[in-house]
């Protein structure tokens, strides 16, 4: 049912974006048009220059819209994990504030099958919500760690071999009425222009469509811990088979 949801949701985002955008190319283009016949001493001017910034956040906005609600190509090859999120973690890095302390445990692990974009933008959507919940907090940390899991014996059902995927910050945490949506596409506890809500459902859509599963732990106050699982590239056809069961005796 959710999953319909999304891709309903996806369908009818991707459609409204779609006419926005159209709508939005004459605002934009003439709006600087006009600009650059106005001298910056022209009443109208700064006028002018707030209506092309807004309609560029807006074109931005339709920008992520589209690319949510597209029926992304997915390349699954047999991938190592770590070194997808190594790269992902050393592109972060870079970009994240630095009174906040970036914890890295990537172990060893072995292959799955994925694609690797779409598992490095797991990891990117994950840390910058992380970065977001820690805000100016100070003695802050994100740690993400990435390790080989073997699933308890005879658990039925299960593949037997999983790779998990941590991040856990010390933000803010989150209310109960806010974790149990923050699945849901444009749902956002952030403010106009910093968060569209499309982050999580990305990732949740993605760790679905690689037969994983996703846990979030959460202390209001003690911060946030998001573990993902995913089957190791021999186990991950099976996982497929069993997800398919469960949608069928659904
Ligand atoms: N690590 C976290 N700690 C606390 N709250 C979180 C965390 N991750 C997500 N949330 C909550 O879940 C909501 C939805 O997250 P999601 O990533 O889907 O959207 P967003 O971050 O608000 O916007 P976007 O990702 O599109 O920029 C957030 O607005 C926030 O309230
Ligand atoms: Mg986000």
């Amino acid at each position: 049912l959710h999953s319909q949801k999304l891709e309903a949701l996806g369908t009818l985002a991707g459609g409204v974006a779609h006419d926005l955008n159209n709508t939005l190319v004459p605002i934009l283009s003439l709006s600087k048009l006009a600009l650059e016949d106005l001298s910056e001493d022209d009443p109208l001017h700064a006028d002018i220059v707030t209506i092309v910034s807004a309609s560029e956040r807006a074109r931005d906005l339709v920008k992520r819209i589209l690319a949510f609600s597209r029926k992304q190509d997915v390349q699954k090859t047999r991938i190592d994990p770590a070194a997808v999120v190594r790269q992902a973690l050393q592109m972060l890095r870079v970009t994240l504030p630095s009174h906040i302390a970036f914890i890295e445990r990537v172990g060893d692990v072995p292959s799955i099958f994925a694609d690797a974009g779409q598992l490095q933008q797991v990891v990117v959507n994950l840390v910058t919500n992380a970065a977001q919940a820690i805000g100016a907090a100070v003695h802050a940390s994100i740690t993400v760690e990435l390790s080989a899991l073997a699933a308890a014996p005879g658990a039925a059902n299960r593949p037997s071999n999983l790779v998990r995927l941590r991040v856990a910050d010390t933000g803010c945490g989150m209310e109960k009425a806010v974790l149990d949506r923050i699945f849901e596409p444009f749902f956002t506890t952030k403010a106009v222009g910093e968060g569209t809500g499309l982050g999580l459902s990305v990732v949740h859509g993605i760790v679905t469509g690689h037969g994983g599963s996703i846990e979030v732990k959460n202390k209001r106050g003690k911060g946030t811990v998001f573990t993902i699982l995913l089957p190791v590239a021999e186990a991950a056809a099976g996982a497929a088979a069993t997800a398919s069961a469960l949608d069928a005796a659904a």
